[in-house]
């Protein structure tokens, strides 16, 4: 009897079909290389935007003006991490290990969301971070809960949850700030002021200058087009900067009847293109606490190895 080798073809057929089907492809499924490439790129670059996301909220933990902002703030930081746990083993299930993405990340081959590259300077930032920021990812990863890649869309369920929590502790930082002094007010304008446009930007190119992206549709990984998603995050916010009492930083901003959408004035694709080339305002910054972190962590890394391999060889010796 001859065993003959699994066709590829079976799998680029089984492969098409459940993309056709809307299905789910599974780490042990056969996947297109560019398909695996694609998901490798887009997972890592996101695990590594929630751990790097960590720095600006980290650095008010010891700052926050009360003990319960304290525990919130830590509390949302703290998911965070849990974010980049979840997506780098995701990624993982792809063929890729924990240490080479981390190893790209601290020798700056990996990329992450710009956005994290701006400063943080005052409490309001809190505020904004939380509502602009992780309001522009909850419009960005809703999507994502059915991306076809059935370990990302698990992850992606989970943390949209949590999102959503850290889009409201942001919303209300702003408001009690708004319902303050002259000055707090003045100080939650000027952060929303700030990270207004970056967060736009958070959804990437215009749709014309956008490559990738209809290969990423065309694989169900992508459900929105990145201008579509924009669309729908600035009509998130509209009504709530109104309740917030801020304004949103765009003379140009409006809605245009006839289209039923809003038009927004013109973003500075410069600015973006320089923040993603590494030369934002904290890049470098960004990137070396976080290699810093790492290295001053090996020991940390090291002690957990040593103990689970004294645990193994006790357990060894009990069997025998
Ligand atoms: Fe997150
Ligand atoms: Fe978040």
């Amino acid at each position: 009897m001859t065993m003959t080798a699994p066709d590829v073809h079976d799998g680029e057929a089984m492969f098409d079909a459940l993309i056709e089907a809307d299905g789910r492809i599974e780490p042990r499924d056969w996947m297109p290389d560019g398909y695996r490439r694609t998901l490798i790129r887009q997972i890592s670059q996101h695990a590594h935007s929630e751990i790097i996301g960590m720095q600006p909220e980290g650095a008010w933990i010891t700052r926050a003006p009360s003990l319960a902002r304290k525990a919130i703030l830590l509390a949302k930081v703290q998911d965070e991490a849990g974010h980049g746990l979840y997506l780098y083993s995701a990624a993982q299930t792809l063929g890729i290990t924990r240490d080479e993405m981390t190893q790209q990340l601290v020798d700056g081959k990996a990329r992450y969301s710009s956005i994290f590259n701006y400063p943080a300077p005052t409490w309001a930032d809190m505020g904004a971070i939380g509502w602009l920021v992780d309001g522009a990812a909850i419009c960005n990863q809703v999507p994502l809960c059915r991306a076809s890649y059935g370990p990302y869309g698990r992850a992606m369920v989970r943390i949209c949850k949590e999102e959503s929590f850290h889009q409201r502790q942001g919303f209300e930082i702003l408001l009690t700030l708004m319902q303050g002094t002259e000055a707090q007010r003045e100080m939650a304008q000027d952060a929303v002021d700030r990270w207004y446009w970056p967060s736009l930007m958070m959804f990437g190119p215009p749709d014309d200058d956008s490559p990738n992206s209809a290969q990423s549709m065309a694989w169900n990984i992508k459900r929105f087009s990145n201008d579509e998603l924009r669309q729908r995050f600035v009509s998130m916010l509209v009504p709530q900067a109104a309740v917030l009492g801020v304004t949103l930083p765009d003379p140009e901003l409006r809605f245009d009847d006839e289209t039923g959408r809003y038009e927004t004035g013109e973003i500075d694709w410069t600015e973006f293109h320089e923040v993603l080339a590494g030369r934002g305002p904290l890049n470098t910054t960004r990137r070396r606490h976080r290699r810093d972190a790492h290295e001053e962590g090996a020991w940390v890394r090291e002690a957990a190895a040593a103990y689970a391999l004294k645990k193994q060889r006790r357990t060894a010796g009990e069997a025998a």
